[in-house]
């Protein structure tokens, strides 16, 4: 057998081939193995290089190295022993029965129609080679033409996606400054674009994305629907001063008036002026068929709720641009982006309650979207425990998902936190088939730990990845086990 020292790849007629690392060691399974690195390869092969094993029992099999050990039976700290002795007095004990081994992690054999599952054990002792940058390992994962940036160590392998499950929704996690949004702007958005998709951005800080696209409509031109309105009003005013059950004529008056009143479109103490006293009209109309202090009542309830009701509160929504219109502009236009910049957390949530009545309506008529909606800063929409609008809208991304499934809308989500308190609405999230989880934040260490028993992936390594690194993982990605990628990042390819 040919011993291999060098961390050089063999050349063959001018071609490189994968270089030899290692062998796997006793104990693989069809599922599971080790690789002993041949001397010095521990200084080239690195967690999450790619490589290819040559099962001496069957066909190649594709795998990633994952956790490493350097051993050492001289120094083990368990017991007693010689070299413990020679560390002691501070010389390098002997490194004869040394040796470095890397788990790894199986994606799959390389069949004559792609990858399928490895059925087949591997041989102990078959030879594991490492992927050179002039090989592309990508190829053997899908034929795909749409591809997510590329495998961590070499930006030539592009990420294979599979396009049929897109619309089994995205999310994207890490803390801040992991490259969530980068992500979505440089890969997610393209991709999605190119899959035929038209895209609509909600941009809730109005920086990630409104400043690199085109189209972009501001908060307080959409038009939100009377009946979100008034769920607004209620809020402000806690249910216009009665209890949440209790007969409100105040409500229905002051709906009536939004209804009725052609208040959009103009200035905003006519516009407040004009549904106030066609609310109190309404209210007085019962004149005569109830008690004078019960209408009084009512009055001064009305009254009271527009002092709360102010100019300032009309004003965000007196917008003009319906749903339909947005649809259309994306569906024109590729990609429109609502700038949530400037507004209370509540109309962002009203507008986006809109946006997505108006999608749920249409995939309720049976109707095949082709959109996807990007939903950045997630937990404001669909927080752990949702309160007050956000009850709404964290139920209606649950049904747009649903829906979506069937009727081509892929709802793509961005959090900073996975699990618990920092984390996604569980409901929302479980709707969410393919994840990039990026950095994640320590309050996450138990999700991550999750992760790492079914994968390999060290918590550790979760906590400490570097801006731009996710672990891809779910039904887009062809290869079972998670892929660590990365993208390069370029101004004109975000647009
Ligand atoms: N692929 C990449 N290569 C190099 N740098 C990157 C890459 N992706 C992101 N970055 C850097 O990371 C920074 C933060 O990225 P980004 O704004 O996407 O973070 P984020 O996860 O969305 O944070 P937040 O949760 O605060 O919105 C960027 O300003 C950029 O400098
Ligand atoms: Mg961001």
């Amino acid at each position: 057998m040919a011993l291999y020292t060098a961390a050089q790849p063999i050349i063959v007629g001018g071609c490189r081939l994968p270089t030899p690392i290692g062998v796997i060691s006793s104990g693989a399974s069809e599922s599971r193995a080790s690789v002993i690195l041949y001397d010095g390869m521990e200084k080239v092969v690195k967690n999450e290089s790619l490589v290819v094993i040559r099962n001496k029992n069957g066909r190649d099999v594709l795998a990633i190295c994952r956790g490493g050990r350097g051993m050492n039976d001289n120094v083990r700290t368990a017991s007693f022993t010689p070299g413990i002795a020679y560390a002691k007095t501070g010389r390098s004990p002997s490194s004869v029965k040394e040796f470095y081994v890397f788990n790894l992690e199986i994606i799959g054999m390389i069949g004559e129609n792609g990858l399928e599952q490895n059925k087949l054990i591997i041989a102990p002792t078959s030879l594991v080679e490492m992927y050179t940058s002039e090989d592309d390992p990508m190829k053997y994962l899908c034929r795909s033409d749409l591809t997510i940036g590329h495998y961590w160590a070499e930006p030539r392998w592009k990420v294979p996606v599979l396009k049929q499950y897109i619309n089994y929704h995205i999310g994207i996690f890490g803390v801040t400054g992991s490259g969530k949004s980068y992500l979505a702007r440089y890969e997610v958005i393209p991709l999605l674009r190119k899959a035929g998709y038209s895209v609509i951005i909600m941009d809730w800080k109005g920086s990630d994305y409104a400043p690199f696209f085109e189209n972009v409509i501001p908060l307080d031109q959409v038009k939100i629907d009377d009946s979100t309105v008034l769920r607004y009003f209620s809020q402000l005013t806690r249910n216009f001063g009665y209890l949440e059950r209790e007969e409100n004529p105040v409500a229905i008056a002051v709906e009536r008036a939004l209804r009725r009143v052609e208040w959009r479109g103009r200035p905003p103490e006519e516009a407040r002026n004009l549904i106030y006293q066609y609310a109190k009209a309404t209210l007085q109309q019962n004149a005569g068929r109830i008690k004078a202090e019960t209408l009084q009542l009512w009055l001064d309830r009305l009254d009271s709720s527009f002092e709360l009701i102010t100019e300032e509160e009309i004003e965000r929504f007196l917008g003009t641009i319906e749903p339909w219109r947005i649809m259309t502009m994306a569906k024109e236009r590729g990609v429109v982006v609502i700038d949530m910049s400037k507004g209370e957390k509540e109309q962002k949530l009203a507008a986006f309650y809109s946006i997505a009545r108006y999608l749920k309506r249409l995939m309720e008529n049976k109707q095949r979207l082709d959109v996807a909606l990007v939903i950045d800063e997630g937990p404001q929409y669909a927080p752990w425990q949702p309160r007050g609008l956000e009850r709404e809208t964290t139920d209606i991304i649950i049904d747009l998902c649903a829906l979506g499934r069937s009727y081509g809308l892929s709802i793509v989500i961005l959090s900073q936190g996975m699990a618990g308190e920092i984390g996604l609405n569980a409901a929302v999230r479980r709707n969410l088939n393919t994840q990039f989880i990026g950095r994640i934040h320590p309050l996450d260490f138990e999700e991550a730990q999750k992760l790492a028993a079914s994968y390999y992936i060290s918590p550790e390594n979760l906590l400490t990845l570097p801006e731009g690194h996710f672990y891809f993982l779910g039904r887009m990605n062809p290869s079972p086990t998670p892929l660590l990628i990365s993208f390069q990042i370029s101004e004109d390819k975000a647009r």
